[in-house]
This record gives structure tokens, C-alpha cells and sequence, in this order.
């Protein structure tokens, strides 16, 4: 039997696990046209949820064309323009009539169009000169969306990456566009938090309050249960009540790295699992990370280092400028330890979460995190 637990790309709904309210939610945006931000902590799923709401669409007959980009390799309006363009054509083949007429319409931009030799999806070459010619083409692009006799969604992945594009008019630009379709809906999604609030709930922002937020938390510890049992019953193999909470806990729920671990001990499995055992594949996947681990110490200060053992420690730290906190972990001043904080969330390093209006901070990796802990 192939493994049920992935921590790749989404394949289908059986190896989904939940997210059912989100999954709703998004789809009755969707329907309505109330364009979504979906904000989560890195590696949690969001991407998988995307794709979950995809396969929803089409499995299930509802009135949507769902496109997907993902724009985090982007560099540039242009990138963006040629990325979006080939999402459509791949949406729609020229044998289609919504084909025939996209096809129609990028030849009028004089594109080279390739085929990837191994994916087999097209690839443009635009030949778009000018400023004015680009921000022309992205108008035109979404006008051609808009005008088609099918409602579109429309998910732009990694979309906080706007901000690093040298043009610096995209998000009003974008903002202006969007307004005037009709037939098209969005899901912005991203993880930078600080970036992707300041887009859409910043005033002095084009995008302000123009969307609903959706928040992705840890799928239920219920739900995960559940899903897990059931994942190795169908394989025959007997997990404990006990061995599934151990995996829930140590991995705190985080969905990768929940998924890393229940894949492991799967592997490792043959008529029954308990928590020893979940403790030796716990181990073996830190042994095996450990090269992973010196490499984020190559790329860190001491200082840095040390913040993120502390932060390890704690698990969730709190009110980390306090002088128990730099005290306890000798971590020197308070605004060195901002100046850490945030170096280390711009490295992806460093997770910032608000609870009751106050910061709590852990480590994205929870791996790495468990391997300082139990080292340091
Ligand atoms: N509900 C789920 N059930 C089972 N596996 C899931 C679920 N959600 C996500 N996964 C898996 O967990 C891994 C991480 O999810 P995903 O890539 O969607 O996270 P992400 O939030 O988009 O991460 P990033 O911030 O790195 O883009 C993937 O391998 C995905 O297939
Ligand atoms: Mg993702």
C-alpha cells in the first residue's frame, strides 16, 4: 500500500485531512464574489487547501474556473503578466472556444510560446516593450477573464512577493483592475504576516479592507486523530490512542510536520505502533535533519542562534524583551533581541502570531525546533 501521508503536493481528497468550514467558506466567496485573503504560518497548508477548493469545484460540478498562480518566483510586472498568461493558457486548451480566443488574443501580443519537455506546459516569451505596455497587458488579461461566459476564481499564491517588484504602482494598479470585473473572484494568499496585513488592512493601502480574511489554524487535534487512525487501519496496522497523541503533540500540530512524522512511522510500521515506536522515528527524522540544522547555524549570528534555542526552549515564547525572558536565556538588551526577531522572521525562521493583541513567537521548523531543545 503507498504511503497515506504526504508531505508533497496535494493529490486528493482521501489523504485531505479536514478543513471542511474553510473549504465552505471559500467556496461560498467564491460563488458570491467576495474576494478572500487566506494568511497563514508557513508549511500549514494553504496551498494544499487551494488545491483542495480546486478539486471541490470540479468534482462536485460548481459553476467556477479555477485559476491558479503562484508568483513567489516572480521578479517583476513582467513576471507576473507571463505567469498569469500561461496559467490561462493551460486553463484553457486551444480546442476550446475560450481557448481559441485566448490564443487569439496573446498572439496579438507576439509571444514565443514553448512547451516545458517534461511538464508539456506552455511557456511564453511576451514582447512587451514598455511600462505602459505591461501594465496595458495585465488590464487586458483580466478583462479577457472577465468576459468569458464562465465565473473565474482566480488564486494568486505567495502574493505578499508584489512588494518586492521594483515597479512600485502594482498593488494600485492591480486594486484599480479588479475593481472593474464582474466575473472574477480572488484568493490572495501568502504567509509573510506583517507584508500581507499591511496590504489589505493598512489605510494607506490600495487593497485596504477591500477583502475578506480567512485565518488557517492547526487542523483540529479531533480531526487529526481521527484522520490518522483511519489512515493506518486501512493499511492493518494498529496505532494506540496514546502513540497518536504523541505524534500530535510533538509535532504540535504543525500540518507538514505532522505529516512527515505519521509518514515515517508508516514506512517504518508492520502489524502495530506504539508511542516507543513513534519516539524512534521521531528521532531518526532529527538525525537525519541534523544536516539541515548546522546548515541554518552557518547562516545565523551566535546572538541568533542562541535567541532561537531560547525560543525552542519555551516552545511559544512570550513577552520576550521582558527582563525574565533576556535574563533567564542571557540574551542581552531588549532591542537587540527586536533586531533578531526581525532578521529572523524575514529568514522565515521565526514564526510571529498574535494572541490577545500580544505577540507569541515559535520557531517555523518544528523539527529544528525539538532538535535545540533537546540539545541545548
Ligand atoms: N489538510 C491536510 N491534510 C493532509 N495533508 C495536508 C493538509 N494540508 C496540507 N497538507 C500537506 O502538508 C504540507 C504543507 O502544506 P502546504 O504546502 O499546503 O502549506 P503552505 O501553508 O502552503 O506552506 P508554505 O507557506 O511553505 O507555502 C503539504 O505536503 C501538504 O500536502
Ligand atoms: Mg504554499
Amino acid at each position: 500500500m503507498d504511503n497515506p501521508f504526504i508531505y508533497r503536493a496535494y493529490q486528493s481528497k482521501e489523504l485531505f485531512c479536514d478543513r471542511q468550514k474553510e473549504l465552505q467558506k471559500l467556496i461560498e466567496n467564491a460563488l458570491s464574489g467576495a474576494d478572500t485573503t487566506l494568511i497563514a504560518q508557513r508549511r500549514i497548508g494553504k496551498t494544499g487547501l487551494i488545491y483542495r477548493l480546486f478539486d471541490e469545484i470540479k468534482t462536485e460540478g460548481i459553476p467556477l474556473t479555477p485559476i491558479y498562480i503562484d508568483i513567489f518566483a516572480t521578479r517583476s510586472l513582467e513576471d507576473l503578466v507571463k505567469v498569469l498568461s500561461e496559467a490561462i493558457l493551460s486553463e484553457f486548451p486551444e480546442q476550446t472556444s475560450i481557448g481559441k480566443r485566448f490564443s487569439k488574443f496573446i498572439r496579438s501580443l507576439r509571444p514565443m510560446i514553448s512547451y516545458d519537455p517534461l511538464t508539456s506546459a506552455p511557456q511564453l516569451q511576451l514582447t512587451m516593450q514598455t511600462q505602459q505596455e505591461k501594465e496595458q497587458t495585465l488590464g487586458q488579461l483580466l478583462t479577457f477573464l472577465d468576459t468569458q461566459d464562465t465565473h473565474v476564481l482566480l488564486a494568486i499564491d505567495e502574493f505578499q512577493q508584489i512588494r518586492n517588484y521594483p515597479e512600485n504602482n502594482v498593488e494600485a494598479l492591480l486594486r484599480t483592475h479588479i475593481q472593474r470585473l464582474n466575473n472574477v473572484t480572488f484568493l490572495f494568499c501568502g504567509s509573510k504576516r506583517h507584508l500581507m496585513l499591511d496590504i489589505f488592512s493598512s489605510e494607506r493601502n490600495p487593497f485596504y479592507r477591500s477583502t475578506e480574511f480567512l485565518a488557517l489554524d492547526k487542523i483540529s487535534a479531533d480531526a487529526y486523530a481521527e484522520f490518522i487512525q483511519q489512515k493506518f487501519r486501512q493499511a492493518d496496522i494498529d496505532i494506540d490512542t496514546e502513540a497518536v497523541n504523541y505524534i500530535l503533540d510533538w509535532t504540535r500540530r504543525h500540518t507538514y510536520f505532522t505529516q512527515r512524522l505519521c509518514h515515517t512511522v508508516f514506512n517504518m510500521a508492520e502489524k502495530s505502533v506504539n508511542v516507543d515506536f513513534v519516539k524512534q522515528a521521531a528521532a531518526g527524522i532529527l538525525q537525519s535533519d541534523t544536516i539541515v540544522f548546522n546548515q541554518y547555524q552557518q547562516i545565523l549570528t551566535a546572538g541568533q542562534w542562541d535567541f532561537l534555542i531560547a525560543v525552542a526552549k519555551e516552545g511559544e515564547a512570550r513577552q520576550i524583551t521582558s527582563q525574565k525572558f533576556l535574563q533567564k536565556y542571557k540574551l542581552g538588551n531588549a532591542s537587540s533581541v527586536n533586531r533578531m526577531v526581525k532578521s529572523l522572521i524575514e529568514k522565515d525562521l521565526l514564526n510571529e502570531d498574535t494572541e490577545n493583541g500580544k505577540p507569541v513567537y515559535s520557531l517555523n521548523d518544528v523539527f529544528l525546533s525539538r532538535w535545540l531543545a533537546s540539545k541545548y
